[in-house]
């Protein structure tokens, strides 16, 4: 089958943080350019760090390294903040009151100037207000990330039943044979965008 075209938009790989949640997102662009650009972030109507946001006037954006330790995507893709406190077993600072990975290239920090409805998601639009930089080390691309998920997630079968996993965020279902009809719960694609593992 040929492969959706939409794989072939490139992004990077990012933690959206803000007071109470965090999340990784890989849909993070620059939309204007000034001394303080705008930033958007388009987050899951169903992800609790979409409430937050709604909720909060700042949020952060973290740049995952291609060495970032694989748990922290596991934790922060496919967990939710609603019941765990995702930072627990990571190092972490405190920005603004948003707490704030170690392991990562560098942060910024937004005023959420807008929000827009898109359906399944909110874009959230912040200004850049600040930024650190802890190091040179080169940012992972959402691409990288698929290429590598397996290492990354380590995905290991339950029972010897086959692990189908979702091209677009890593959900892992369990079951000899996908439903036609399955719908991925975390981001909502459908059975053709799982791969056999
Ligand atoms: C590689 C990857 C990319 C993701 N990109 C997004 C994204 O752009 N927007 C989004 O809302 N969720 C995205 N997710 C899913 C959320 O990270 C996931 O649903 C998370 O468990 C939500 O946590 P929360 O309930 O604490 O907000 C992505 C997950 C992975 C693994």
């Amino acid at each position: 089958m040929e492969r959706n075209l939409t794989r072939d938009i490139l992004s990077g790989m990012f933690v959206v943080s803000t007071e109470g949640s965090a999340c990784i997102v890989d849909t993070v662009m620059q939309v204007s350019s000034s001394k303080e650009p705008l930033i958007s972030v388009s987050v899951n109507k169903n992800n609790y760090t979409n409430e937050c946001l709604k909720k909060n006037s700042k949020f952060v954006i973290s740049i995952l390294s291609k060495k970032v330790d694989g748990n922290i995507i596991k934790k922060f893709g496919f967990e939710t903040s609603r019941d765990t406190d995702k930072f627990k077993d990571f190092d972490y600072i405190e920005v603004d009151g948003i707490k704030v990975l170690k392991d990562i290239v560098g942060y910024m920090v937004l005023e959420i100037v807008d929000a827009i409805d898109v359906e399944t998601h909110d874009i959230f639009i912040g200004r850049l207000v600040a930024s650190k930089r802890f190091n040179n080390d080169e940012a992972m691309l959402y691409q990288y990330y698929q290429e590598h998920k397996d290492e990354l997630l380590k995905v290991t079968t339950k029972n010897n039943q086959t692990a189908w996993v979702c091209t677009v965020c890593g959900y892992v279902y369990y079951g000899d044979t996908l439903p036609s009809d399955f719908k991925c719960p975390k981001c909502g694609v459908g059975s053709d965008a799982f791969e056999k593992k």
